[in-house]
């Protein structure tokens, strides 16, 4: 007897390996976040009478916990709505702060992997006056120390580096690069969009002086984040208003959301080790299963450091429009960054692949309910769908 997949059953539910674009909202986030949207509902800013105060403490007791997470203080977490705001807060706030004279208002210095919402706030910067240099990484992706060293000037005031990168998961030597500022007093700005809550993150054994983070890329809810800012660290806002966050970022407070994005702080770090050491078998296998079907297949960026969540493989002499279209109703995944609009990951041009090895990419991204089963019909679906567009 032959049995028939209906559309609707592939369409249904894809396997899920795009949990590097977002994830799913973890059911004890919902819960915690529950009694803020209709029974208290309060405006954390009114403080005259129970509803307001009733969603302070809830704000402020999320606060604490957020920052006990990163083993910071609380005041130096400033809400903002997820890790693009975060860095466009500390890239144009700190450049805009520490502008010098007209004619030579500083120079800045970031890597040409950076996602966008790092990249685009620099260029803007440039349009201002301020110089830039984008390093470029080696072929596994990690930058030197040496290039960094090479690259700062005396007018060099800020640094950008990601923790962790978006799409090919690879983990930029932080300590080393901000030792090497802070002894020339630069300030080292951190996109930890995709590090925070899947490896140790904690701003200052890091030398960090700005980190940004979203909560919905460790099962918190979208339309929130964060900003660390080390104290004495100057900032000019962007938007201005009521003064909540210290007047750095005005505008009410979401309650539900900021006890969301603690309670998924709080899960996420609680279970980070044992999560990690389990997707990373997971996902290990999952790369030895399609190196054994699909042998011509080249692995993106240095297998370590890299988060045990990520795999990103390019696929030669395959069309990458075809092979992401014939996956597409049995596995959710992406080539590239979500916010790339489709044009071909720049990340993996900058290590010198070519476009269609960049085009004909897949970047994999495990999650918390990620199984052995997911990881056998990942590669049987791959295997399958790649043989099909192999002339
Ligand atoms: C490294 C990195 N930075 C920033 C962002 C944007 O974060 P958000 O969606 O919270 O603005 C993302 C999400 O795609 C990311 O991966």
């Amino acid at each position: 007897m032959v049995t028939r997949t209906r559309a609707s059953d592939l369409t249904s539910s894809p396997l899920a390996f795009d949990h590097q674009a977002t994830t799913p909202c973890a059911a004890e986030v919902v819960e915690a976040m529950e009694p803020y949207w209709c029974e208290q509902w309060g405006n954390p800013s009114s403080r005259q009478h129970r509803l307001g105060l009733s969603a302070a403490a809830a704000v402020s007791l999320a606060r604490r916990q957020l920052a006990e997470c990163l083993a910071v203080e609380p005041e130096r977490v400033v809400f903002t709505s997820g890790a693009t705001e975060a860095n466009n807060l500390a890239l144009l706030g700190h450049a805009r702060a520490r502008r010098r004279s007209g004619d030579r208002p500083g120079h800045l210095i970031s890597v040409v992997t950076e996602h966008h919402a790092v990249l685009d706030p620099l260029h803007q910067l440039q349009r201002e006056g301020f110089q830039l240099t984008l390093l470029k990484p080696g072929p596994d992706g990690l930058i030197s120390p040496d290039d960094l060293r090479d690259a700062i000037t005396a007018d060099t005031v800020m640094v950008s580096v990601m923790a962790a990168n978006n799409e090919i998961g690879v983990l930029q030597p932080l300590a080393e690069l901000s030792a090497i500022c802070r002894q020339r007093g630069i300030t080292v700005h951190s996109d930890a969009a995709q590090a925070f809550g899947h490896i140790p993150l904690d701003p200052d054994a890091l030398g960090l002086d700005l980190v940004s983070l979203s909560a919905h890329k460790l099962y918190g809810p979208k339309g929130i984040g964060a900003l660390v800012i080390r104290p004495g660290i100057d900032l000019t806002p962007l938007q201005w208003g009521g003064g909540q966050e210290q007047g750095l970022r005005p505008g009410t407070l979401p309650a539900p959301l900021i006890v969301g994005f603690a309670a998924a702080a709080r899960l996420t770090v609680a279970e980070r080790d044992a999560r990690s050491a389990r997707l990373q078998e997971l996902r290990d296998h999952l790369l030895r299963g399609l190196e054994e079907q699909l042998p011509q297949i080249l692995l993106n960026g240095a297998q370590a450091p890299r988060l045990a969540h990520n795999l990103n493989i390019s696929v030669p002499g395959v069309n990458g429009n075809r092979l992401h279209r014939a996956l597409r109703p049995e596995l959710t995944c992406s080539s590239g960054s979500a916010c790339s609009n489709g044009s071909p990951s720049h990340v993996l041009q900058a290590l010198g692949r070519s476009r269609q090895l960049a085009e004909a990419s897949l970047r994999l991204s495990l999650g918390r309910s990620t199984t052995e089963q997911d990881v056998e019909q990942a590669i049987r679906v791959i295997t399958q769908a790649v043989r099909a567009l192999t002339p």
